[in-house]
């Protein structure tokens, strides 16, 4: 037996046991006649002890000679400290060591092993096993473990079955690039990897799986960001004979439940959200409803006074910034730099303090009587010592910009705490975005998703103004899941791949396994997609999903500890005919 107890297991009532650890060295400290090691493991770090005057020579000299990340097996007695350390729970106690074995060397960590470390980010991706030994990461990987085995529990519980589908597939329209792999065996042809399991899901329901889910890996080759990486996994679930309202109470139920579950936080309600009024008032499809600030349209309010920025707008939108009307010039001044940055895109940024004493000061005082600013700061719910700021131009940029405005006076003023959960579906999307480069129609979220109902008809007339039965969950700002009703009937496919731009034929060849499957019965059916990776790092409080995966690439799509991507021998690329 390696070891009698883990290095996080030991108490107070231990003292007086014989046991044998195994560990890391996580730190030595050596006072000449005493030496303590800190013996680390996944579980805890427990304090051993090596006095001089009662430790066999041989012991204490090896008990000297240990490097950091030296593994070693240990047996000793527990006994306990006299300077007990509150920080660990084994803090009580220390092993008074009698043998003590070399089970491996280490050479020097490039970094040290602790909370917080001296590596950089590129050493530490080089050394990612070293990295994963650290307490953060350890964490991370273990909220992962219980973030998936919940998941399965709760969809086990509610009969869905989780069934694998294949890697090797075709293209999937899903937005992204694919990733391919070429075909020995049929040269010249090429395998995708899935950016989900979207069709064969479909294909399941046809099957008669009328709960299906996976936790699936999935590729996309588009550029990264913190929440995004090339692999990513996904809850990817499909239902059958269900309408919307089930699939989002069935699913709110799974999220709620891993609140619950792991995190012992109740979410009692999940709202509901049109997409328009996401736009509308937050200016975004993913609000951050942790804090308020919502978008007021002033459109009406302030136009024909002469101001030439407000008259030569298409929008006018301001927010209320609670208590700052005591912003400094220079604080303004950065405010109005934030703003005019080229991928934020606004011209300038107008404000109208409210000052505490009732007075008002602003920008455009030129313009406008101080009724009409009592006026403005009215209508946006304004109290005193609060601050307006309002941004104008073209529609989208004024949204987007004032968007982007509104989430960094929510930092500036703590007001997105990490450990509030608010989560809310947005639904009705537009089926349809316009692609100005190619001249046509794509798929908002993929060719699969139903139009709703009603706007079915608008399909040949007005297609941009069709909206889809989709569906999102965004949590504090982020999209942790999406899906849709689906389109189950082959006549209403074809349409749709008809208004996406393909001729028959080119449907036909890329999709005719689900057009011809679409004949035999298919039922009613729809279905989501979470982000695990994203729901990770949404529970563990950090913005960056690389922190919850255990070998995730950097940001130019690198996994720079086994070197990949990288290039292959000359005999391989001709095996593959390439
Ligand atoms: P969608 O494309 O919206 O839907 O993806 C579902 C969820 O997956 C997460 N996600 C990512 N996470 C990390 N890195 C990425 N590169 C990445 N891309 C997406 C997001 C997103 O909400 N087949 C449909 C689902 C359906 O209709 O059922 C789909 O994949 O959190």
């Amino acid at each position: 037996m390696f070891r009698s107890h883990t290095c996080g297991d030991l108490r107070i009532n231990d003292v007086g046991s014989k046991v044998s650890l195994c560990g890391w060295v996580h730190k030595v400290r050596d006072k000449g006649k005493i030496i303590w090691i800190d013996l680390r493991d996944k579980y805890g770090i427990t304090q051993l002890i090596f006095e001089d005057s009662n430790t066999d020579s041989n012991t204490f000299l090896k008990a000297r000679n240990c490097g950091r990340e030296f593994v070693l097996k240990i047996t000793g007695l527990v006994s306990e400290r006299s300077a007990k350390n509150k920080n660990i729970d084994t803090g009580n106690i220390e092993i008074i060591v009698d043998e003590i074995q070399y089970l491996n060397k280490s050479e020097l960590p490039p970094f040290i092993i602790e909370d917080e470390t001296d590596g950089g980010e590129e050493l530490r991706m080089k050394y990612r096993y070293l990295d994963l030994r650290r307490n953060p990461l350890q964490k991370n990987l273990k909220l992962r473990h219980q973030l998936m085995r919940e998941t399965r529990n709760f969809l086990d519980s509610k009969n869905f079955i989780e069934i694998e589908t294949p890697v090797l597939i075709k293209s999937t329209p899903e937005g992204a690039r694919d990733f391919v792999v070429p075909s020995r065996m049929n040269q010249g042809e090429f395998y995708a990897l899935p950016q989900s399991p979207q069709t064969f899901k479909q294909l399941l329901m046809i099957s008669g799986f009328d709960k299906y889910y996976q936790l699936v890996k999935c590729f996309r080759d588009e550029d990264l960001r913190a929440d995004r990486q090339p692999e990513f996994t996904q809850i990817d679930c499909e239902m059958s004979f269900v309408e919307r309202d089930d699939i989002l109470s069935n699913f709110g139920d799974l999220i709620k439940y891993l609140f619950k579950k792991v995190l012992g936080i109740t979410i009692n309600n999940i709202p509901v959200m049109e997409f328009s009024d996401a736009i509308n008032f937050y200016g975004n499809d993913k609000p951050d409803l942790r804090f308020d600030m919502q978008f007021v349209d002033l459109f009406n309010d302030v136009k024909g006074s002469g101001f030439n920025v407000f008259d030569d707008a298409e929008a006018i939108i301001g927010i209320n910034v609670p208590n700052c009307s005591e912003y400094s010039r220079k604080q303004i001044d950065e405010l109005t730099d934030f703003v005019k940055k080229p991928q934020i895109g606004a011209k300038g940024l107008v404000y109208i303090k409210y000052n505490k004493d009732g007075t008002l000061k602003s920008s455009i005082d030129k313009f406008y009587s101080s009724d009409k600013l009592l006026d403005i700061v009215s209508k946006c719910n304004s109290n005193k010592g609060d601050l307006v700021l309002i941004l104008a131009g073209e529609k989208n940029n004024t949204q987007n910009a004032l968007s982007e405005l509104r989430l960094l006076m929510g930092n500036k003023l703590s007001l997105r705490n990490p450990k509030e959960f608010k989560p809310v579906w947005v639904v009705n999307f537009p089926l349809l975005k316009w692609n100005e480069e190619l001249k046509r129609f794509n798929a908002m979220h993929h060719p699969f998703t139903s139009p709703i109902n009603e706007d079915i008809s608008l399909l040949d007339k007005d297609p941009s103004s069709v909206r889809a039965n989709a569906y999102d969950l965004v949590i504090n700002g982020v999209e942790i899941g999406g899906g849709s009703v689906r389109i189950f009937k082959k006549e209403l496919q074809e349409k749709m791949f008809n208004v996406l731009g393909f001729t028959k034929e080119e449907s036909k060849k890329q999709f005719g396994f689900l057009l011809n499957a679409f004949q035999y019965g298919t039922p009613p059916h729809g279905g989501i997609a979470f982000g695990f990776d994203r729901l990770c790092a949404l529970f563990g409080g950090k913005e960056s999903i690389r922190d919850f995966i255990a070998f995730p690439k950097n940001t130019s799509g690198r996994d720079v500890m086994i070197d990949s991507p990288s290039k292959i021998k000359l005999d391989q690329l001709e095996e593959l005919g390439l």
